[in-house]
């Protein structure tokens, strides 16, 4: 599907979007029919550890776009421009067409710059928006946009990303009803997340709602299943089949 299609759904249908950083993963999504596979900087937390997104460079984008694109063959790929990558418009029309290389349909850019997403739109690069909670620059990982002033910055960033052509647009940790009037007052899709049921469609982090990390709790993640506690039982059997020599047996050797 074109990324530009996405458009379509609007007030039709739900979009669905989840992240993905490795091949195997993206393979399973692909799988699912799922609308779009993100390669979001949230890299920098699930998979290099980190404590936020600030030290995401293109290289570990790249590497991991590359990855998912070998996985993912039919599902469009979005790669997340790191901090950094678009301080200039020249800067980020060229790592953007890095992306559109390693594999990536199109980018998402965090915030309004609006040179920066017309440069890229004029290049043919599908761009998302993504505003409310801006992870490479905000100072703390509170919802945004509970005061009106705030909000009113919000709401005007999202009509500007709307003017511009965006594809569609993320809006983080925001307030539900804030949400609402944006995707009441936008032609392009919302894609929400902590922003409540109002959205054209919903996105998260993979490894969150799998239930990889227990003590990642924030208030709009629901884990769609427990994979921490089903890796740990399956680790824990192997350590009791191997100390037991129950595994391996004779079905499982060369004879
Ligand atoms: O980096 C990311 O995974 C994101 C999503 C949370 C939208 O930006």
């Amino acid at each position: 599907m074109k990324l530009n299609a996405l458009r379509m759904k609007k007030g039709k249908a739900k979009i669905i979007m989840l992240t993905a950083y490795d091949c195997q993963m993206a393979k399973i999504l692909d799988e699912t029919g799922i609308d779009l596979i993100l390669v979001g900087d949230s890299l920098g937390m699930v998979i290099q550890g980190f404590k936020n997104t600030k030290s995401v460079t293109v290289a570990d984008m790249l590497y991991h776009t590359r990855a998912v694109a070998r996985g993912a063959t039919n599902t469009p790929i979005v790669g997340d421009m790191p901090i950094k990558s678009d301080r200039t418009a020249r800067d980020a029309l060229r790592n953007a067409q890095r992306f559109i290389k390693a594999g990536a349909q199109g980018v998402k850019i965090e915030g309004t710059r609006s040179k920066v997403v017309r440069t890229l739109l004029n290049a043919g690069i599908p761009v998302m928006g993504h505003v409310g909670l801006l992870p490479q620059t905000a100072e703390n990982y509170r919802v945004k946009g509970k005061r009106p002033p705030e909000a009113e910055k919000i709401f005007h960033d999202a009509l500007e990303l709307d003017e511009l052509g965006v594809f569609s647009m993320v809006l983080e940790c925001i307030p539900e009803a804030l949400a609402k009037r944006i995707t009441e007052a936008v032609r392009t899709p919302t894609i929400g997340i902590g922003a409540g049921r109002y959205c054209d469609g919903q996105v998260l982090v993979i490894n969150d709602m799998l239930g990889f990390d227990e003590s990642f709790a924030p208030k709009y993640l629901k884990r769609f299943a427990s994979l921490n506690k089903i890796i740990k039982d399956a680790i824990a059997k192997f350590q009791e089949e191997v100390s037991s020599v129950v595994y391996p047996d004779s079905d499982h050797t060369y004879h």
